[in-house]
């Protein structure tokens, strides 16, 4: 039997609930992205490996990209992607397939899944029966992926129409978010709890001695800290004052600690 190993990255816990939907149909391990990044294994002969991911304008996050860049899936037997997004962009095919083929194993199979959309800077996240609807779907296409995962089928989702024009920003867009961190506003509503510092996969924030949040300018803008808050207390601007919170129902401090442990 061979083995399968999910590796994921999530903000808000979309991505968390497909990879762990893959992993229980598949018999699969779980691995935070954020977590390989610092302790590096090498994959097992003939695994099966998967890649789970949020969609950022139209592509990959950063720390994906390096994840990518740093492990060898020349021993892999079976590589797939699964983005989840909250637009119906389709799956960064073309990227996917330079970086899986510079890692030394060209995917077999990439999806896309919509889920809710936790990008509040833009809009606010959609009503609670549209949320429940998409996780309903979303729970059939993954167990359907995981099917496909188990065959070993080959399966290429590409990008349509709106997610090739979402990719003509994908190079700034991304480029700027390590500094994005310099948008966040802290309310005085902040408790210094240490939540945000808690769920974010990246390290990027610590709390000095007065409780004053410092931004470490390594920020992968997956809205963690904003949407974790307790207290709502930070916003990008004026943007994202008015508009309510996100966060998969099953995700908990405790699941982002895990993804970096
Ligand atoms: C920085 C950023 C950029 C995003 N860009 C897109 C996008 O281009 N297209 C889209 O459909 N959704 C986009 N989204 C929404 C997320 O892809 C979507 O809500 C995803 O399911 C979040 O997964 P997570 O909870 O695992 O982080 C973006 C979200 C963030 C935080
Ligand atoms: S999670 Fe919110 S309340 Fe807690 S320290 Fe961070 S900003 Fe302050
Ligand atoms: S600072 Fe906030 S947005 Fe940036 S990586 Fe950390 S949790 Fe994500």
């Amino acid at each position: 039997m061979n083995i399968t190993r999910i590796y994921y990255f999530t903000g808000t816990g979309n991505s968390l609930a497909v990879a762990k939907k893959i992993a229980e149909d598949t018999n699969a391990e779980l691995i935070g992205i954020p977590s390989a990044c610092k302790n590096p294994q090498p994959i097992p002969k003939d695994a099966s490996v998967g890649i789970v991911y949020p969609l950022y304008a139209g592509g990959l996050p950063n720390m994906v990209v390096r994840f990518l860049q740093s492990v060898s899936l020349a021993d892999a037997g079976y590589v797939f992607f699964v983005a989840t997004e909250g637009g119906q962009m389709g799956a960064p095919a073309s990227q996917i397939q330079r970086l899986s083929s510079a890692a030394g194993h060209a995917a077999d199979a990439c999806w896309w899944i919509q889920m809710p959309d936790n990008y509040i800077p833009l809009s606010a996240p959609p009503a609670i029966p549209e949320q429940k609807a998409m996780y309903d779907a979303a729970r059939h296409k993954a167990a359907a992926i995981a099917e496909q995962v188990i065959n070993r089928e080959k399966h290429i989702e590409k990008m349509g129409f709106a997610g090739k024009l979402m990719g003509l920003a994908y190079g700034p867009f991304i480029k700027a978010l390590p500094k994005s961190d310099e948008k966040f506003i802290i309310s005085s509503s902040c408790t210094k709890c240490g939540i945000c510092v808690s769920v974010c996969p990246a390290e990027n924030i610590s709390l000095a001695d007065q409780g004053k949040h410092l931004w470490h300018h390594r920020c992968e803008g997956c809205l963690a800290c904003l949407h974790f808050c307790p207290e709502e207390a930070i916003n990008i601007g004026k943007k994202t004052e008015l508009r309510s919170r996100y966060r998969h129902p099953s995700a908990s401090v405790s699941d982002m600690l895990q993804q970096k442990k």
